[in-house]
């Protein structure tokens, strides 16, 4: 381990039979913390080329369980975030994908930090059960056509193991960790078609645009070298998307979405996602034609039913859903009113983020348990005018939100400029940036 550590701190390339030896060495516990974090260290500051990332992702892919979709019938898709603050569209695009034939057998994780999980808020859901055994996952996926389980410890373990040490040691904002962490547990999980969508700006990982695309690229990299079939989608956030954060609120959110009501910033990014995943199952022959399907079973109600039939499936009741609930807790709500008048130019998205936390809707550590029906509503956005005393945001508590800590967040993370006319806005210039399809990226002008 010593001299592996060695040779990537002085920026050398390591063979596939070192990346496996420590990956191995980390999993069993042979390999201290204080050894791995150095190396972890030295890649961040040194990098990894092509090679080594892929032969890094595939080891922590074969530390555990590879599943199978062999007895899934229909073609297989995965979908995955890089992760955001009210990104709920997992909850939208699957029974997107699933209305239009396609199987989705995805595992999702928690919310950590900041950034929610599609976890989280499925469990906000009565009796709605995220824990599957592996014959159960894949019979409801045959039934219904999508499931949604959580991560199984048996899936890649030496990413838990090591993204647990890459949290506490400043080592997660490294392109080739991100991508073998997030594409190890892809692979092991099995879908044919792998639909990425990367983050960029205030709330992300990744906070301009060219660095989000190299993440894409080298993600979709791996994914074709291992023979799966890979789109990438790169999405605004720079402010959450959609109005509502918080678990239970972000899925009634996208209920009302796929009942054709939700948000249009939402609806675009589910739409662009649930096209390439038309295309790459073989449903569609362009994005635009992916897109129109995609919109067909959203006015058609067909994806709304695949929701309540994948919740019924999970245990779940679907029908309290469906019921006027987050217009109660709008009212219920209290606002946080902005100081000032002027536009706002910038939000920082991961405050906002925090600001939900606090509330009690997130984890500071992996063992804090949370308030599921707390939250915010984002009633300004970029670009828009503000008048002093108006409501920029409205929180939806608890009984342990910290009120102070959060309105405090929210304030601080609005930048609202009193001149528009001499100062630039900084509206971003869309939600949907571009897409990769496989290799080959496209401009996408959403708005
Ligand atoms: N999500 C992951 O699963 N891994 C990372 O390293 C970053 C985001």
């Amino acid at each position: 381990m010593y001299n592996i550590i060695t040779k990537k701190k002085h920026g050398l390339e390591l063979t596939a039979d070192e990346i496996s030896y420590f990956v191995n060495g980390y999993t069993d516990g042979s390999i201290p913390d204080y050894q791995m974090s150095a190396l972890l260290m030295a890649i961040c500051l040194k990098g990894m080329n092509e090679r080594e990332t892929y032969e890094l992702t595939m080891a922590m892919a074969k530390s555990g369980d590879m599943l199978s979709m062999d007895k899934i019938s229909k073609i297989t898709a995965d979908k995955h975030s890089t992760g955001g603050v009210g990104d709920k569209t997992s909850l939208i695009v699957a029974p997107i994908a699933a209305a239009n034939g396609v199987a989705v057998a995805k595992m999702s994780g928690r919310g950590l930090g900041h950034t929610g999980g599609t976890i989280d808020k499925l469990e906000s859901i009565e009796g709605f059960q995220t824990e599957l055994s592996e014959e159960e996952f894949v019979s409801i996926v045959n039934k219904t056509g999508m499931a949604i389980a959580g991560q199984s410890a048996h899936l890649a373990p030496a990413d838990k193991k090591l993204y647990a040490l890459r949290d506490v040691t400043a080592t997660v904002d490294s392109i080739p960790l991100i991508a073998s962490s997030i594409m190890s547990k892809k692979l092991a999980a099995g879908a044919e078609v792998i639909v990425l969508d990367v983050k960029t700006g205030s709330g992300a990982f990744m906070k301009d645009i060219p660095s989000a695309k190299l993440l894409a690229e080298e993600m979709i990299k791996i994914g074709l070298s291992a023979g799966r079939r890979m789109f990438a989608l790169i999405t605004d956030m720079n402010q959450p998307l959609g109005n509502w954060v918080g678990n239970r609120l972000e899925v009634l959110e996208a209920v009302e979405c796929l009942k054709g009501e939700g948000p249009a910033d939402l609806l675009d990014a589910s739409l662009y996602l649930s096209a390439l995943i038309l295309l790459g199952a073989g449903k569609s022959e362009s994005i635009e034609q992916g897109r129109e399907l995609a919109l067909k079973t959203v006015k058609n109600g067909k994806a709304l039913q695949k929701f309540k039939e994948f919740v019924t499936a999970q245990h779940g009741d679907p029908e309290p859903l469906l019921k006027s609930e987050s217009k109660d807790a709008y009212e219920k709500s209290l606002c946080v009113n902005s100081e000032k008048s002027g536009v706002i130019t910038s939000i920082d998205t991961e405050a906002v983020g925090m600001a939900s936390l606090y509330l009690g809707g997130g984890r500071e550590r992996k063992e804090d348990s949370i308030d599921y029906n707390v939250g915010l509503y984002i009633e300004k956005k970029i670009g828009d005018r503000i008048e002093k005393g108006e409501t920029l945001v409205r929180m939806v508590a608890g009984e342990r939100s910290d009120l102070e800590r959060a309105e405090t967040a929210i304030k601080n993370a609005y930048v609202i400029e009193a001149d528009p006319d001499k100062k630039a806005v900084i509206k971003p210039k869309a939600h949907v940036y571009g897409c990769y399809v496989g290799t080959e990226y496209h401009e996408l002008n959403s708005l």
